[in-house]
């Protein structure tokens, strides 16, 4: 379906496909995965033919039909059904045709337009929709009336429509929720032609595709099955190559240890030189080893403060007349791990943006210190970047007075060393620019982060490496994510935003993705069980957190450590039970593949949490005396 031949590429120095080759078949579903920056979305441009290759074919059946997401949203009057039937250009035009079209001509048009199953049209069109979020009602409304985010899901119900023969997507579920995303797993997987999605997903990309297209280092290669297996196949060649690489060096060793040795004998002259030319052969093998993934840098508070951090007392919230949130009476502590959940619509980003001081309250009271340091990060600041200016000078900007080094150093802490740093925002790969947004939006180090889908964008590595970054951060988080496992290993609580309220969620997020998949969430959610975040719990919370302040911050920190050695090991459990039942292993191995993995995981993380707690302990102890 698709071949690619010696296909070269380079943006100034940095060559992003270097020769790459490789073929996918007709019909397959291909998870196209790399680093941050590799350059897959600019491969999707050369196959698109929107950017013109140094060298190299790119070959595909001719009037083979390719479709990705425009660019432009639609916006204008017409309906969002409307909008998605038109992508359909052959009906369109055939149901205009059928119009003026008589006898012979008639009939001929309409045996074509039952072929392509054009009345049925409408239902499908109908159904993507409705998958993707909008309702029947929201079907008829013109697209002009919708925010830019749910018009993009728009312009992806319309490709998907159209169905081409080769679907390029470019990360699709980054403006998604967990229903939508969920549904296009399921969608995607059952896609008729061939399909090429670009994504850091791990789900997507275990449950959706059969093949996995790798960008590395300009080099492509396609494997079979889905992610977990390429990763398996993957670590493998990495381990044989670094074998292989040992074994010519321990070659190369002996080689020149024997030349060195003989070369003074005359007698052994000869052998030494068929030696040397044997040495000069030996072709150096390129490490395969995994590059190191960048590290996320969130700083810490400068001066904690004491709890409650902040205090809601029945606020309300919404904009002029519309109420979106009621009666909101919440606490947050200055040590919480809050992730809200709720499909898209519900208030989550108003919630968000109430907390962040940058909407009022409608009615009711928001109290907190005076000095309190909120900082909120959003996929749609990305905006707030400034396109001509590079990585440097945002960080510089935030520096004045600083000698140039330190801001350099600052900006390769942040992911942008060397000259990478220099690279203007409106050439910078999503990835990068994700990266960039979150080091500045944590500069200075806040009392609360709220990360609003803080995964989109960033490659696999680097969603681990906020893990990681989030857990040693001692600020407080609020987190809206679709990514269940960044969930599960941040989260403390859960909060559910729905039905015009944010109330503390007490079920665990399996159950929670019970009643999404149930369709139950738009019925009365079920209030938090008896000991909820209300009276004299939330006394008790508040007194328990002022006692907590009282005692050394060492302290405070072991009882973090202890709270995150708590969940790891219970995760760890979980992955352990599920692992131990040896029918879903034989029923889905790729999945039990996923999980070890998982556990891998998080049993490195208990490993560096348990070394944190035994020196904070003995520290402890020794100043107890
Ligand atoms: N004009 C330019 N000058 C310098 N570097 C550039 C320019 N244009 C693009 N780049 C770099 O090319 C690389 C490839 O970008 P591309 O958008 O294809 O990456 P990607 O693989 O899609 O990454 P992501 O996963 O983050 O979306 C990036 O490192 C980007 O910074
Ligand atoms: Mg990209």
């Amino acid at each position: 379906m698709l071949t690619v031949q010696d296909l070269t590429y380079r943006i100034g120095d940095r060559i992003l496909l270097d020769h790459a080759s490789f073929s996918i078949p007709s019909g397959a579903r291909v998870g196209l995965v790399g680093r941050n920056g590799a350059g897959k979305s600019t491969l999707f441009g050369l196959i698109r033919g929107d950017l013109v290759p140094e060298g190299g074919e790119i070959g595909m059946p001719r009037q083979a039909r390719i479709g990705s997401v425009a660019q432009e949203a639609p916006g204008g009057p017409e309906t969002l059904i409307e909008v998605v039937l038109a992508a359909d250009t052959e009906r369109t035009a055939l149901m205009a045709a059928a119009e003026t079209a008589e006898g012979f001509e008639r009939a001929e048009i309409e045996t074509r337009l039952n072929d392509i199953g054009a009345y049925s049209a409408p239902a499908r069109a109908a159904s993507i929709l409705h998958g993707l979020g909008f309702d029947a009602e929201a079907q008829n409304r013109p697209c002009s009336s919708f925010s830019g985010g749910w018009r993009m899901r728009v312009a992806l119900a319309a490709v998907l429509f159209s169905e081409p023969d080769l679907l390029l997507l470019d990360e699709p579920t980054n403006y998604l929720d967990l229903e939508g995303t969920l549904w296009l797993y399921d969608y995607l997987a059952r896609y008729p032609h061939t399909l090429v999605v670009i994504s850091h997903d791990r789900e997507l990309l275990d449950n959706a595709v059969d093949h996995i297209l790798h960008l590395d280092r300009g080099k492509l290669s396609v494997y079979r099955g889905g992610y977990t297996s390429f990763a398996r196949q993957l670590a493998e060649r990495r381990e044989l190559n670094a074998k292989m690489q040992a074994k010519q060096e321990a070659e190369r060793k002996h080689l020149q240890a024997f030349v060195d040795r003989f070369r003074a004998k005359a007698s052994k002259a000869k052998q030494a030189q068929s030696r040397l030319k044997r040495l000069a052969k030996l072709e150096p093998i390129v490490p395969l080893t995994a590059e190191d993934a960048l590290s996320f840098n969130l700083p810490n508070p400068e001066a904690p403060l004491a709890p409650p951090l902040i205090t809601l007392d029945r606020v309300d919230a919404g904009y002029g007349d519309r109420k979106i949130l009621q009666r909101l009476s919440l606490t947050i502590l200055p040590d919480d791990r809050i992730a809200l959940l709720g499909s898209n619509g519900n208030g989550k980003s108003t919630f968000c943006k109430l907390v962040a001081g940058r909407l009022p309250p409608l009615a009711g009271e928001i109290r907190h210190p005076g000095k309190l340091e909120v900082a909120y990060f959003a996929q749609h600041q990305l905006d707030e970047l400034d396109p001509s200016e590079s990585a440097y000078q945002h960080v510089a900007a935030r520096m004045q007075g600083a000698p140039v080094a330190r801001a350099r150093a600052r900006a390769a802490a942040m992911g942008f060393p060397g000259s990478k740093a220099d690279t203007v925002v409106s050439s910078l790969s999503g990835g990068e620019k994700a990266r960039l947004l979150m080091g500045l939006t944590a500069f200075g180090g806040p009392h609360l982060l709220i990360l609003d889908e803080p995964t989109n964008h960033l490659d696999i590595d680097s969603r681990a490496a906020l893990i990681d970054a989030i857990n040693s951060y001692e600020g407080a988080v609020i987190l809206v994510s679709h990514d269940r496992f960044l969930i599960e290993a941040c989260a403390d609580r859960l909060w559910l935003v729905g039905n015009g309220t944010v109330k503390p969620f007490e079920g665990d997020l399996e159950e929670y993705r019970r009643l999404v998949l149930a369709g139950a969430l738009d019925e009365e959610v079920r209030p938090a069980k008896k000991g909820g975040d209300t009276g004299s719990r939330q006394d008790e919370r508040r007194a328990a957190a002022e006692r907590r302040v009282a005692l050394a911050p060492i302290r405070k920190r072991i009882e973090t450590v202890e709270a995150r050695l708590l969940r790891l090991t219970e995760i760890i459990a979980k992955i352990d039970a599920a692992l131990a039942d040896g029918a879903a292993f034989q029923q889905d191995p790729e999945k039990a593949l996923d999980l070890s993995h998982k556990r891998a995981e998080a049993a490195a993380a208990l490993h560096r949490l348990e070394e944190e707690w035994l020196t904070l302990s003995s520290e402890l102890e020794s100043a107890d005396g």
